[in-house]
């Protein structure tokens, strides 16, 4: 007899106890500090070890305060990176997934997973301007890229997939920006295109890819007889959050018969609020975004959406005898592992549709445009702050500055590096950084629905703050 069945009184024990601990964590999450009080030596000695040969029983759980004391907290102060805020109605249906324990490759595997995942995959379709458009939930925007990618090569190197690439080929390129995030190159790597398929092209001042030397680009690669496989767009670069001219680049695309991709991990979402900001996106043949960046789901859900299923399904659909389907229904037969490179999925729909149903699309759609009011509102303050100066436009966001307020010959770059680490270091609020043209930047990115003004005008309080603790400390 197995050791590991619990009874329902131990379970409803036990799970009473880390919803208390995951509700006190909530009820604290204004006041805990921006960055636990740890060193990577404490958590090696604190969740180091070798495994235990005899269970612990209940008393497992004492460790489990630890867990969340040294984590990185993402309340309202939390504005690194591009990562989501988990939403908590959300966090429990991922709690509800991973006791129901579907595995969604399949309707004959999960029925109502399936449905909810085909549902709520609509629903982000529809709500960025894709109607029509199908898709499935990934990790995150890295897998959704690298089977965007897979497709596009397909479409570009028909048979590739199957046979793998083409002895003869000549030089594959992909066109993308010089902001572009570093999944294309990795994606590219892992399609056997190498990273050196990776072509980027020039931004202009608003950190938008030049759209006439994608043009000019394409054009000389095709006369010296190379292969364009995709042109990807960003709708939201990682850095400054910049959107690409995606009605200029799908009319390219168009003209020349290239697979289009939008990379709107980071941005797409927005579209929910400022669907002009995204003109053309419904034009691309493909989509990548992130629920658990700017629909402030926990991670992981990411998302692809295409306009041709059948594309993906020339890619992914290679089902061993073990996996076909018997059934003939539309609905019954419908296979993710046909059109995705998983097979055994979570259930990652449910978080997306209970935390929609609960909260409604317009109350989503109103705090993306709120994250977006309180960018503009930091990158007033800081241009009111002659000793801080703001690196590029706000198109999203994101919002990249820096302190300048220092004697001459002070290297800018290695003084804001200090200031981020004491900023860090403070644990007031948490940013990150960017490279800016050769600048390094200081880098609030908003994508938190627990954020008020009064939050991200700390920012400025605790870079000035920092700064000046630093000049102090040098001029003496
Ligand atoms: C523009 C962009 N694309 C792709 C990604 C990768 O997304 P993920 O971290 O979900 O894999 C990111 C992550 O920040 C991003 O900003």
């Amino acid at each position: 007899m197995s050791r590991l069945p619990v009874s329902s009184s131990e379970y409803r024990k036990l799970s009473n106890r880390i919803v208390d601990l995951t509700a006190e964590y909530l009820q604290n999450i204004d006041k805990l500090p921006s960055f636990p009080h740890c060193s990577g030596q404490q958590t090696e000695q604190l969740f180091g070890g070798s495994s235990p040969e005899d269970g612990l029983g209940e008393a497992s759980l004492e460790a489990m305060p630890d867990v969340f004391a040294n984590g990185r907290v993402t309340g309202p102060r939390f504005f690194g990176y591009v990562f989501g805020s988990g939403e908590p109605v959300a966090a429990l249906a991922d709690l509800a997934a991973s006791v129901l324990n579907q595995n969604v490759t399949a309707w004959r595997s999960g029925p109502s997973a399936v449905a909810i995942e085909r549902t709520v995959v609509g629903w982000l379709a529809d709500a960025i301007g894709c109607k029509g458009f199908t898709g499935s939930l990934t990790g995150g925007g890295s897998s959704a890229n690298l089977m965007a990618l897979c497709m596009a090569r397909e479409r570009a190197l028909p048979g590739a997939s199957r046979t793998g690439m083409p002895r003869d080929i000549r030089q594959p390129v992909i066109y993308t920006s010089a902001e572009a995030h570093m999944s294309m190159a990795k994606a590219s790597a892992i399609l056997g295109l190498g990273y050196d398929a990776i072509k980027l092209i020039p931004v202009d001042q608003s950190f938008r890819m030049d759209v006439t030397a994608l043009d000019h680009a394409i054009d000389t690669d095709m006369r010296a007889g190379k292969v364009p496989v995709a042109i990807v767009a960003s709708a939201g670069t990682t850095a400054t959050g910049s959107i690409d001219d995606m009605e200029a680049i799908a009319e390219i695309a168009r003209r020349q018969n290239i697979w289009m991709h939008v990379d709107g991990a980071y941005g797409a979402l927005a579209a929910m609020a400022v669907p002009e900001k995204f003109a053309g996106m419904g034009r691309a043949d493909s989509v990548s975004l992130d629920p658990h960046k700017w629909l402030y789901q926990p991670a992981d859900c990411g998302c692809l959406l295409y306009r041709d299923s059948a594309m993906a399904q020339q890619v992914f659909a290679h089902s061993g005898d073990y996996a076909k389907s018997l059934i003939s229904d539309p609905i019954e037969g419908f296979a993710f592992f046909e059109e995705s490179m998983e097979l055994s999925r979570r259930f990652r729909a449910l978080k997306l549709w209970l935390s929609i149903r609960y909260h409604g699309m317009r109350a989503f759609r109103e705090s993306i445009g709120e994250d977006m009011r309180l960018a503009r509102h930091l990158a007033t303050r800081i241009a009111q702050e002659h000793s801080l100066e703001l690196l590029a436009p706000v198109a999203l966001s994101a919002v990249c500055f820096r302190f300048v307020d220092a004697p001459a010959g002070t290297d800018l770059n290695a003084l804001n590096q200090q200031v981020l680490q004491t900023v860090i270091d403070q644990r007031k609020v948490y940013i990150s950084n960017a490279n800016i043209q050769g600048k390094f930047s200081l880098r609030a990115c908003i994508v938190n629905h627990r954020s008020t003004t009064s939050d991200v005008e700390a920012v400025v309080t605790e870079t000035l703050a920092a700064a000046r603790a630093i000049m102090a400390r040098t001029a003496q």
